[in-house]
């Protein structure tokens, strides 16, 4: 729909189901056979295939009659590579369905994996313009459940699927209401053995999911599609993605450090899991915008950078970890779009705000976002993952093109604004 001067008047919420409880996995088998799988594919990471999740998974899927079958070569940080062989894998097998246990690697590639078998297309086919062609998925996708061992992407609940195109040297994706898993197993239970350093990355990109959902621009400054089946599934922000997302900054504000110090504290940990799966539906809704932009050609130029806790055979930087450290710089640039929406994801996040003025916003909000990246040990800024400021050129033109979300930005951002940022973002403190 449109109003007279082109822009946007609907926004449509859509999720995944989810199922929340400590063993929940155990029903993965029953929840499979309900939705008519007999023959499965349960996709993994070669770490997690010999962690309990897996086994639990496996071992409720035979239980329950349906056959499974193991593939754990999923990527870590995929790309179009690694989503092709698990593409490979699931076309010859003819599943009638997937089981995706692990991180946002691992449901993203089932995402894909499920996908191109069940509608064949060369790769681009399917991705978000002007990378790919964005042709939108053809029609309905098999039986995807999407059981997260991270807390996390929030990938359970969203239609988006993100890889690395190496030929490109940044991120891209693959964004449709069709990609969503039917059913989201959000079990507390699967996330008792993540490192702390993957819980902090994990965790910061939780939180930059809900600041930058809460933060984009609304929904009805956006311009109308042409017609409501092309209506995107990243909005803006609406007045129902913004609850989940304050909501879980909420949640994260009181558990996110406790979760990271004590793996046994059982409680932060089913509330991060749980304010990952709300920020989930916040932004799979409402979508993300600059943080998530930059960090897709951060993710994609890294050279030596091997954080502690993530496969050591080669660099990268971790999803949440590129996010973050590009995020005070982004905050204190777009709060002058609006300062009191800023000043209230600050006070959620824990600052105190009595007294501040509009011009006060960014710096309170990037003030607090600093305490938190110290407080579980990120690195300060693209330096210390081996950035220099000669790498601005590339990193601004690995930007340009992710329009799906930097038109969200609630300030028009061009090359020279991106460049301005990311020589903000070398240091943090
Ligand atoms: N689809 C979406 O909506 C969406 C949103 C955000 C991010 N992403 C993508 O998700 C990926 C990042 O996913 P992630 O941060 O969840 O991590 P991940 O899947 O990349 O896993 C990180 C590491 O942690 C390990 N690990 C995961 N769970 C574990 C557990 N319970 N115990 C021990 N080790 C565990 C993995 O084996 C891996 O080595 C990126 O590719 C990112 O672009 C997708």
């Amino acid at each position: 729909m449109t109003d007279q001067t082109g822009f946007e008047t609907a926004f449509q919420m859509d999720t995944s189901a989810i199922k929340v409880g400590a063993g929940a996995t155990r029903e993965v088998g029953a929840d499979m056979a309900r939705l008519g799988c007999k023959r499965v594919l349960v996709l993994t990471d070669s770490r997690l295939a010999e962690l309990e999740p897996v086994a639990v998974a496996m071992t409720a899927l035979r239980g329950a009659g349906v056959e499974a079958e193991l593939f754990a070569g999923v990527r870590v940080e995929p790309t179009d590579a690694s989503f092709a062989e698990a593409i490979g894998v699931a076309t010859e097998g003819r599943f009638d369905g997937f089981v995706a246990v692990g991180g946002g690697s691992t449901i993203d590639t089932a995402k894909a994996a499920n996908l191109y078998s069940t509608h064949p297309a060369p790769l681009l086919t399917y991705v978000n313009p002007p990378v790919g062609e964005g042709v939108p998925v053809p029609g309905p996708l098999k039986p995807l459940v999407a059981i997260p061992t991270t807390a996390g992407t929030g990938s359970e609940t969203t239609g988006v699927a993100i890889f690395d195109l190496e030929a490109m040297h940044a991120k891209t994706g693959i964004a449709h209401r069709a990609l969503r898993p039917a059913l989201g197993i959000v079990d507390p239970d699967n996330t008792r053995m993540l490192p702390p350093m993957v819980a902090a990355c994990s965790g910061l990109d939780v939180l930059s999911h809900a600041l930058e959902s809460y933060t984009a621009l609304p929904y009805h400054k956006r311009p109308a599609p042409p017609s409501p089946a092309l209506r995107p599934a990243y909005q803006g922000a609406n007045p129902v993605s913004d609850v989940w997302a304050a909501e879980a900054i909420r949640m994260l504000a009181a558990n996110l450090e406790r979760a990271v110090d004590d793996p046994s504290d059982a409680e932060a940990r089913g509330q991060m899991l749980l304010a990952s799966a709300f920020a989930g539906i916040g932004f799979g809704n409402a979508g993300v915008h600059l943080p998530h932009g930059m960090s897709y050609p951060v993710s994609g130029m890294v050279r030596s950078f091997v954080p502690a806790g993530y496969p050591p055979e080669r660099p990268l930087v971790p999803h949440g970890m590129s996010v973050i450290l590009n995020a005070p710089a982004v905050f204190r640039w777009t709060a002058q779009a609006d300062p009191a929406r800023h000043l209230e994801a600050a006070r959620l996040l824990g600052a105190e705000t009595r007294g501040a003025g509009p011009g006060d916003a960014g710096e309170i909000l990037a003030g607090e976002l600093i305490r938190i990246m110290r407080r579980v040990g990120m690195p300060s800024g693209l330096t210390a993952v081996g950035f220099t400021e000669a790498d601005i050129p590339a990193l601004v033109a690995g930007t340009l093109p992710q329009h799906r979300v930097t038109k969200l930005s609630p300030r028009p951002a061009d090359a020279e604004d991106l460049e301005a940022l990311f020589r903000r973002a070398m240091r943090s403190w």
